[in-house]
């Protein structure tokens, strides 16, 4: 679909994290409330922009609301096959979804047994959904980053992931707001830019704020 056909207010948003099964009972996954996801969710559609929320397997409540429309996820191959069918419909991917970095090979299809000892885990690289999004993207889509890291290497590191991922910004995430109901976050621009948010305030003000300067980078 070429971006002409597009709403320019479209926006595709992820939220929570991704569950790798080990075996039929068990999964690996990422330390995720997926708070951050939905607020920005909620901002967007909010401000009248159609909202489309890709959200994992989260305990917060994910509200029903005029102008946003819900998938669930589990595993990370689940929110590739979302990204792919919603993101050519979309200008903006906000990608706040904790997405595993690596997948176990599975043990057993059935449940496997303490009883036959030791196991060992094997562990693949996962895809890079973000990266995978960048390289379909067409003239004008917009591609926002999360990145949760140490204070003391946030800028760097962020600002590293952005490059290497070929997105618009990223939000650098200090380590420490992880499945917090507060955060004090940057939204870095891919021209060098670092906007600071009010450090320490709850999610859902950072995603007034971070609406506000998104929609003054990059929207018409
Ligand atoms: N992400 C993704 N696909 C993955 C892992 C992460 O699209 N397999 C996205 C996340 O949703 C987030 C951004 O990439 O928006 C940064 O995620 P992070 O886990 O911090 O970075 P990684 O690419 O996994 O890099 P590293 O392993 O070095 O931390």
């Amino acid at each position: 679909m070429s971006s002409s056909k597009i709403d320019l207010r479209s926006t595709l948003i992820t939220a929570g994290p991704t569950r790798e099964p080990v075996d039929a009972v068990r999964y690996l996954s990422n330390r995720s409330s997926g708070l951050m996801g939905i607020a920005l969710a909620i901002e967007s559609a909010r401000r009248g922009r159609p909202t489309t929320l890709l959200a994992g397997p989260i305990s917060v409540e994910v509200p029903s609301m005029e102008g946003l429309s819900t998938h669930r996820f589990e595993t990370t191959a689940e929110l590739l096959a979302l990204l792919e069918t919603h993101f050519p419909q979309c200008m903006m991917l906000v990608m706040a979804a904790a997405v595993a970095d690596f997948i176990p090979r599975r043990l057993s299809r059935g449940k496997a047994s303490r009883l036959n000892g030791v196991k060992t885990v094997h562990l693949e690289p996962a895809p890079d959904l973000l990266k995978t999004m960048a390289g379909m993207r067409t003239p004008g889509q917009r591609l926002i980053g999360f990145a949760l890291e140490h204070a003391d290497q946030l800028t760097q590191r962020a600002t590293a992931k952005m490059v290497r991922k070929g997105i618009d910004a990223i939000v650098a995430n200090p380590m420490e707001t992880m499945e917090s109901d507060n955060t004090s976050a940057a939204l870095l621009l891919a021209d060098g830019t670092a906007l600071q948010a009010e450090p320490n305030i709850p999610k859902t003000a950072f995603a007034h704020w971070l609406w506000d300067e998104l929609e003054r980078e990059f929207t018409a």
